[in-house]
């Protein structure tokens, strides 16, 4: 059984966090783009590694930034460890980090794994979004953070 638990990325996890995130994106593999989203996330403390009986296994984008509730920005596992139901204790883990009322997250309407994996740990749809990609519309979910983890003050 895995361990899972997250911890805040540092400096020092850029280059295993681009390393994720490279592997998911192949057509084109050393962006500058993604290396400073990347930077930019661990500088604003949003980045976490998500750690499988402490090896890092993935990484996972969270902040405030979207109407001051909960957003999972970009969940990313190592593709070995995918399938395993270690992405919904990541939202767990998350639900229970988080500060806000809700939990919002989105992804493409071709990725039946993430609505899988949301909808197993209790995520509501929340609307679609089209213009984005073309042809594949993006999904919005949801879920409500028990109020004794909500706090006026976000971290
Ligand atoms: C999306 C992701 C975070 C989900 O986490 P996970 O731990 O793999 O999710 P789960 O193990 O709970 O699997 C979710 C469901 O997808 C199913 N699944 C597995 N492989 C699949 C595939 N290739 N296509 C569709 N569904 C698949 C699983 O069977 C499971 O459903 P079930 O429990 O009803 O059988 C993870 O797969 C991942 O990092 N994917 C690549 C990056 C990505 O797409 N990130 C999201 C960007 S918005």
């Amino acid at each position: 059984m895995n361990i899972v638990r997250l911890r805040k990325a540092s400096s020092k996890d850029k280059a295993i966090v681009v390393g994720f995130y490279n592997s998911i994106e192949q057509e084109e593999p050393f962006s500058l783009k993604r290396e400073k989203k990347i930077a930019n996330a661990i500088l604003d403390e949003a980045c976490f590694i998500i750690l499988a009986n402490r090896k890092a296994i993935g990484f996972v984008i969270f902040d405030y930034r979207f109407f001051d509730q909960g957003w999972i920005e970009l969940i990313i596992l190592d593709e070995a460890y995918r399938g395993k139901g270690i992405g919904g204790k990541v939202f767990d883990l998350l639900g229970e980090q988080c500060k806000a009322g809700k939990l919002f997250t989105s992804t493409n309407r071709s990725n039946t794994r993430m609505q899988k994996a949301l909808a197993k740990a209790g995520f509501s749809f929340a609307g679609q979004l089209t213009g984005l990609d073309e042809g594949d519309p993006e999904l919005f979910y949801y879920r409500l953070i028990k109020e004794e983890n909500q706090s006026t003050e976000q971290s």
